[in-house]
């Protein structure tokens, strides 16, 4: 026993060097592996799908994100008020699809989705209200199977919600802690209820099944792209200016509301998805004016002979409206940075290009 301990010894002394260099090999070999592996999980493309890519917010995030990101981005859309226009240049890139689909019936993929944003809802009175049923269904049952979408891929989800869960608010800016006040009956109760209880599917989805969720509050937003015959304020004065007719402007035209542009906005939501914070959390330009002073605003920068005139205000519109961002400020670094009169101009010249 002593002699074959004694060998064992001098062999291991005899070949410490061999021994010693193919552990380090050893080693090595297992480091490249693992950098080798980590490299290809970092160097995968994603695949991210933006449900309601082909309406207003959704075809210039689809936009951005493809020139940003090396992913596939899937479009889905139902064209309830999304348009073909809006996605035509970017089916060209090899990186686009787009889907026809309602998010209302079941969603399938079979490969592997890595974030969704859903924005599929129809954003604007008139068309949230056509339909109030649908509205409501969209925002439960649609929901509910993005959500599910999100959850067999284990993927990140994150919400477009909206500034109108805080309804006619009582508290001034609106602060994300503030629960709002919300009329659950009204004419708007289908999209204002209804973006409340995404939110509330959203958080129950995360509590339960720790389902990476993001959900980002929008205020007001303009730009390129958005609908022409949907009522929104910026793009309603526009339309009415350029073609010198009367401005419409619903109650007194004191209310007021707080524009931001569409570039600054799927900034502010691409940051969302891509950092720690689950939210909620505002998204809009803290820049608060009257509708009067925007209606002025855009008479001016399109040298339109148009006239204001004033009809009733429509029911559960609210007074003021200004989100408080510090929030975005300090998780997402985010703040707007293109001035109102840039915007404008930018928005007023996409129009008359589009018009003519
Ligand atoms: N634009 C704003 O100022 C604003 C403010 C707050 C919140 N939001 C939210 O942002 C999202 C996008 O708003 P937007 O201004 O681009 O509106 P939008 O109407 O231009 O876009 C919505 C898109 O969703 C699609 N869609 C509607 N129902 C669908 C369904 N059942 N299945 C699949 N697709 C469907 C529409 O066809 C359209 O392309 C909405 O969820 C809206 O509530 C927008």
């Amino acid at each position: 026993m002593v002699r074959r301990t004694e060998w064992l010894f001098t062999w291991f002394v005899n070949n410490i060097y061999i021994i010693l260099y193919s552990l380090r090999e050893f080693l090595n070999l297992l480091l490249k592996k693992n950098l080798k592996l980590k490299h290809f999980k970092t160097s995968m493309p994603k695949t991210i799908l933006v449900t309601g890519g082909a309406g207003f917010i959704g075809s210039n995030l689809c936009e951005f994100l493809l020139e940003k990101e090396s992913a596939k981005i899937i479009c889905l859309d139902n064209f309830f008020t999304g348009k073909k226009e809006n996605i035509a240049s970017l089916l060209k890139n090899q990186n686009f699809v787009f889907v026809e689909k309602d998010i209302v019936d079941p969603i399938l993929f079979d490969e592997k989705i890595d974030q969704i944003y859903n924005l599929a809802c129809p954003a604007s009175p008139i068309h949230y209200q056509a339909n109030p049923i649908r509205t409501i269904k969209i925002n439960t049952i649609g929901v509910i199977n993005t959500l599910g979408l999100a959850k067999k891929h284990n993927a990140r989800i994150l919400q477009s919600s909206t500034s109108e869960i805080y309804g006619d608010p009582l508290v001034h800016p609106q602060t994300e802690d503030y629960k709002g006040n919300v009329n659950p009956i009204g004419p708007r109760a289908c999209y204002d209820e209804g973006k409340r209880i995404a939110e509330s599917l959203f958080f129950e989805y995360h509590r339960n099944h720790k389902l990476d969720i993001r959900v980002a509050r929008i205020f007001n937003t303009y730009g390129p792209k958005m609908a022409k015959n949907d009522g929104r304020v910026v793009s309603n004065f526009i339309l009415q200016a350029i073609n010198n007719d009367d401005i419409t402007i619903y109650g007194d035209g004191k209310q007021t509301r707080s524009f931001c542009y569409i570039s600054d906005m799927v900034e502010g939501l691409y940051r969302l998805m891509n950092q720690d914070y689950v939210g909620p959390i505002n998204l809009g330009n803290p820049e608060e004016l009257t509708i009067l002073q925007i209606a002025e605003k855009i008479l001016e920068l399109t040298e339109s002979k148009s006239k204001l005139i004033f009809k009733d205000i429509p029911q559960d519109d609210p007074h003021r409206r200004k989100p408080d961002i510090t929030l975005a400020k300090n998780k997402l670094n985010w703040q707007p940075v293109i001035p109102l009169n840039d915007g404008l101009i930018k928005t007023i010249e996409s129009f008359k290009s589009v018009l003519s």
